[in-house]
């Protein structure tokens, strides 16, 4: 069966009062219409299609990596006219699958239930019974066998259609014979003069095919954005299924209602534990026993076993070796890699540079463009001077060295093995293996000298 997966997304979106198609606007950092996209990749023999509109050049540019087909609906003339823009696309054979390039949550078990409603004899279509159910379409169904008869829009509605809970999410599977049959059918005699996709229903019902209906398992699977609050609203959902998963898995959170994935993990190892306000985005790979202090972030990077991250670190393309100690306030830029027991205190900012086994850089230090070598020890305030306005260069420094505090080191340079570096040296040459360097000028006091006295007026 060959599944065509029609995106609707020609909607303007108006009540976001953005500059930025609805579609576009992220959940989890990922735009609302790449959600859906995501979503329906995962169902077998899959084409997708996406009916694109309002900002229709920027949606198309800014989600270039999508494998779709992308057709223009000029005006927007409702949901069944968006339809008919694919219609040469549509073989009779496929199964025609349409979705809302707003609405994000919906799973791929919901697709599922719906695919396998669906046959050259039954429409399938998903609904939902609202508490409220004001501004949806509404499912008429036969007092007596309660079969679904026709949609009716909220402004369409009788006043005891509009008492009616169970509502139409738009969401619905159709063999594409029949679809290509309805659309070229469809007209706009109705209140908003719109041409209605949901006025198939009533067609396929006059032309003896069933209406199938299944539900969606949380109803936030099927809600729609169309403001700001909405999105909100489904960042929190989304957060709380990602927390969900994370502690089925065998995460610790302190608060499963303030930690936010922005993306995903290659691989989580057990007795993982986080602290409140922490962030993962990217792809994250994360060994055993790892503990996350709070207001963290971690993006697209690697933590072997036995890390301990204290609060406030912002560790981004980094990797991070076992048994080794961030942090607070640390952060670890592109290309740092640590190997194993590697101390990082605060206020470090180390940066395209490889620190090997047992160093520790414990304070106040920028190491950029740099190889440290194994057991070094970086005193308070070292810097890397690794960027002439113009170049960058990078410094060495070999195993078991130990740099004096409020070190500068010119690259490039290299401090040799076991060398020891006095503080408040500004260190412009190679320094020998073993050896003392310092570039101090010698200390003096002065005999007599007298503090200075306030002049009179
Ligand atoms: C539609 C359904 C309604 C259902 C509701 C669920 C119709 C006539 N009504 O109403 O039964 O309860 O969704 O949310 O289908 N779109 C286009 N081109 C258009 C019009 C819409 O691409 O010309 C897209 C929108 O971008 C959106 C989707 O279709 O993704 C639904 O459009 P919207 O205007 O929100 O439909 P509703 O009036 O809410
Ligand atoms: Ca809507």
């Amino acid at each position: 069966m060959t599944v065509k997966t029609i995106i609707l997304a020609a909607g303007q979106g108006t009540r976001m009062r953005s500059a930025l198609p609805k579609v576009l606007h992220k959940v989890a950092n990922r735009s609302l219409l790449q959600h859906v996209y995501d979503t329906s990749k995962q169902i077998d023999n899959n084409e997708i299609i996406i009916i694109y509109g309002h900002g229709g050049e920027l949606v198309k540019q800014t989600l270039s990596e999508i494998d779709a087909q992308w057709v223009e609906q000029q005006e927007q003339l409702g949901t069944g006219h968006a339809v008919l823009q694919a219609d040469s696309l549509i073989e009779n054979e496929d199964t025609l699958l349409i979705l809302y390039g707003d609405v994000p949550l919906l799973s791929k078990q919901s697709i599922d239930g719906l695919l396998a409603n669906v046959s050259t004899q039954s429409v399938a279509l998903l609904t939902v019974n609202l508490e409220n159910p004001t501004g949806y379409g509404r499912i008429v169904r036969d007092d007596t066998t309660d079969r679904v008869l026709k949609i009716v829009e909220q402004k369409d509605a009788t006043k005891k259609q509009q008492g009616i809970n169970e509502v139409n999410t738009g969401i619905l599977a159709v063999k594409g014979e029949q679809l290509k049959l309805w659309i070229h059918r469809l007209d706009n005699s109705n209140a908003q003069q719109e041409f209605y996709l949901t006025d198939v229903i009533e067609m396929a019902v006059n032309d003896g095919i069933a209406i199938k209906t299944s539900q969606p398992e949380f109803i936030d699977e099927v809600l729609g954005v169309n403001d700001r609050k909405q999105l909100s609203h489904l960042e929190r959902v989304y957060q709380s299924l990602q927390a969900d998963k994370l502690m089925e898995l065998g995460v610790s959170l302190l608060d499963p209602a303030r930690v936010d994935c922005r993306g995903s993990f290659t691989a989580l190892g057990q007795d993982i534990s986080v602290d409140i306000n922490v962030i993962f985005e990217g792809n994250n790979s994360i060994g055993n026993n790892v503990k996350i202090g709070a207001n963290t972030i971690l993006n697209n990077s690697v933590i072997a076993d036995n890390v301990e991250i204290l609060a406030n670190c912002i560790i981004d393309n980094a990797i991070v070796g076992a048994g080794s100690r961030i942090g607070p306030f640390a952060r670890l830029r592109p290309q740092a890699e640590l190997a194993e027991q590697v101390h990082i205190g605060n206020f470090v900012e180390v940066k395209k540079a490889t620190v090997a086994k047992g160093s520790k850089i414990n304070h106040l230090s920028y190491i950029g463009d740099a190889t440290i070598g194994s057991k070094v020890n970086i005193g308070a305030g070292t810097i890397t001077c690794n960027y002439d306005g113009v170049n960058k260069f990078r410094t060495v420094i070999e195993d078991g060295a130990f740099i004096g505090s409020d070190t500068q080191l010119i690259a490039p340079v290299t401090v040799g093995k076991n060398a020891t570096i006095g503080a408040g040296s500004t260190i412009t040459k190679s320094t020998p293996d073993e050896k003392l360097t310092l570039t101090r000028s010698k200390q003096i006091t002065i005999q007599n000298w007298q503090r200075p006295v306030k002049k009179e007026q």
